[in-house]
């Protein structure tokens, strides 16, 4: 078939399905006491497990559909939950006949970053209700053309996003906002974890039993094909599937720095330095290149007005870090540090973790703590029935605008990374950027963070990207036209996202 008769079937196989299930299929499965609402979970190696589990363990809902481009992934998952849920999901290939099944009322994703948006599109068109994965999508303009699909298409779109139904963290921003800690205008989001490399840049075979067609759906194919060691998971470190680390566990620091700050638009000026350094000394091998081209180790700035985030990613060893304020707030002196702090004029409130908030007075006295997670599974399925989209914890606007910060970030970051510079050079730069933290302080612990894991920054030196200025209205960028290429991607019929104005 050709790319465009492809095209042609798919959007008349879409537009069949959307004519099909337009009526709430939720609302269907809800008449009847014993009618339970069908899910499909796509993509079920690593997260999509934790999918299946909730699924299977709240009664309202019976999992009908596996679908996974690798089928031995596949396979195991549906022979588990035959075993748990008495009866067998089909085994899917191809989410599009997925989304055919009129069985199915919602569709939950943990594919690679780079399928998110285009899985929730379809998914939406077709009249499912769609649980995505966080960051919900792969560049910019994926995620406001989610939002038009959830909004044109009258479907709940939730991001996974958990921390959202987190106990500990709504109470501890009620409290925050009621004036726990005084002003509050600079959050700090953290993502010190530990990364290893994932080995030697190669020519790596694909494994046999996974569609490599349809894991690539909508990014282009590479040559060699695959550059990694290990297939799955590692893409994360690959910029053409996934985000790096500030985008793939930050979407949970930068959605609650976001979302406790109350900021509710993109930030108007982001700047980003770091690099992908340190594998040459943990190697021992001057000429060691490793298969990943997203930074390990990243500081992004953003401007929102009157208030300010600042994003920390460290991938190198973080043990025994010399960061006295940070390690006397996360209460540990050792080991990964992940999690948010907002600093306020009469203390600071810090998340800790997905379930756990400490806040301190100003000299650093705890002061209360707030514990309890929830169910963010359950939250979605609940606005499944209710129909009501503010019933979400995380509806997709929300992820949207979370995702757009490591988004915007690791844009700056790729848009300068061979702007590489001294120390100096860099401290003398960033005395123009406007912050609400201290610019410098923070260069110098990162500085020191480096230094620590042996990195040489006269021979492997930080890379730093332009100041960016931001139209967040339009989702431009003013200053820098080169950079609004990366505002989306070129996709691969028959995989191409659509704008916002096409879904
Ligand atoms: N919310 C959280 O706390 C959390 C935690 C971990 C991962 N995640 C997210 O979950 C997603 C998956 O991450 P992972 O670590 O499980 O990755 P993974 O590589 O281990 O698993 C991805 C799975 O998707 C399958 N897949 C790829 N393309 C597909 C397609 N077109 N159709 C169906 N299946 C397809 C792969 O074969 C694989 O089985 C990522 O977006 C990640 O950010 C979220």
């Amino acid at each position: 078939m050709s790319a465009q008769s492809r095209r042609r079937f798919l959007k008349s196989s879409v537009a069949a399905a959307s004519a099909v299930f337009s009526a709430p299929a939720i609302l269907r499965a809800g008449t009847s006491p014993n009618e339970k609402i069908g899910v499909a979970v796509v993509g079920v190696n690593g997260r999509g497990g934790e999918h299946i589990g909730s699924y299977l363990g709240d009664e309202r809902t019976e999992i009908r559909v596996i679908v996974d481009v690798d089928e031995v992934v596949g396979a195991k998952r549906c022979d588990a939950i035959a075993e748990k849920q008495g009866t067998r999901p089909q085994l899917i290939t191809d989410m599009r006949k997925a989304f055919e099944d009129d069985s199915i009322d919602l569709v939950s994703t943990a594919t690679p970053n780079h399928w998110h948006a285009l899985t929730g599109i379809w998914a939406m068109q077709a009249g499912k209700d769609a649980y995505i994965e966080k960051p919900v999508c792969h560049n910019v303009w994926e995620g406001t053309a989610l939002i038009a699909a959830a909004r044109k298409y009258g479907r709940m779109c939730q991001v996974g996003t958990q921390c959202r139904s987190s106990q500990a963290i709504i109470e501890a921003f009620a409290w925050m906002n009621a004036g726990g800690i005084g002003e509050v205008k600079l959050a700090r989001g953290l993502c010190y974890k530990r990364r290893k490399s994932i080995g030697v840049l190669g020519d790596y075979p694909v494994p046999n039993n996974v569609n490599f067609d349809l894991w690539c759906g909508p990014a282009s194919f590479t040559e060699p094909k695959n550059t990694r060691p290990n297939f799955h998971y590692d893409w994360h470190w690959q910029r053409h599937y996934g985000n790096g680390d500030l985008g793939n566990q930050g979407p949970h620091q930068t959605d609650i720095a976001r979302w406790g700050l109350g900021i509710d638009s993109h930030p108007t000026s982001i700047i980003c330095y770091g690099g992908r350094l340190g594998y040459q000394a943990e190697r021992k091998d001057d000429n060691y290149v490793d298969a990943g081209d997203t930074g390990n180790t990243e500081v992004s700035i953003y401007d929102y007005g009157d208030k300010c985030i600042v994003f920390e990613t460290r991938g190198l060893d973080v043990d025994n870090s010399e960061d006295e304020e940070l390690n006397a707030l996360f209460q540990s002196t050792s080991g990964n540090k992940v999690g948010v702090v907002f600093y306020g004029t009469s203390g600071y409130l810090v998340q800790v973790s997905y379930s756990h908030c400490i806040a301190y007075d100003i000299n650093r006295n705890v002061i209360k703590e707030f514990k309890g997670g929830g169910d963010h599974f359950g939250n979605f399925i609940s606005a499944c029935q209710s129909r009501k989209m503010e019933d979400l914890n995380a509806d997709v606007r929300e992820g949207h605008l979370s995702a757009a910060i490591s988004h915007l970030g690791n844009i700056s970051y790729y848009m300068g990374e061979k702007n590489l510079v001294t120390v100096d050079d860099l401290a003398e730069a960033l005395k123009s950027v406007k912050s609400l933290d201290d610019n410098q302080a923070t260069l110098q612990r990162t500085v020191k963070h480096l230094q620590k894991n042996g990195v040489d920054l006269d021979k492997y030196r930080i890379a730093l990207g332009p100041q960016l200025q931001f139209d967040p209205e339009k989702e431009v960028f003013t200053n820098n036209d080169a950079a609004n290429a990366f505002l989306t991607r070129e996709y691969r019929a028959p995989y191409i996202c659509p704008l916002a104005k096409d879904v």
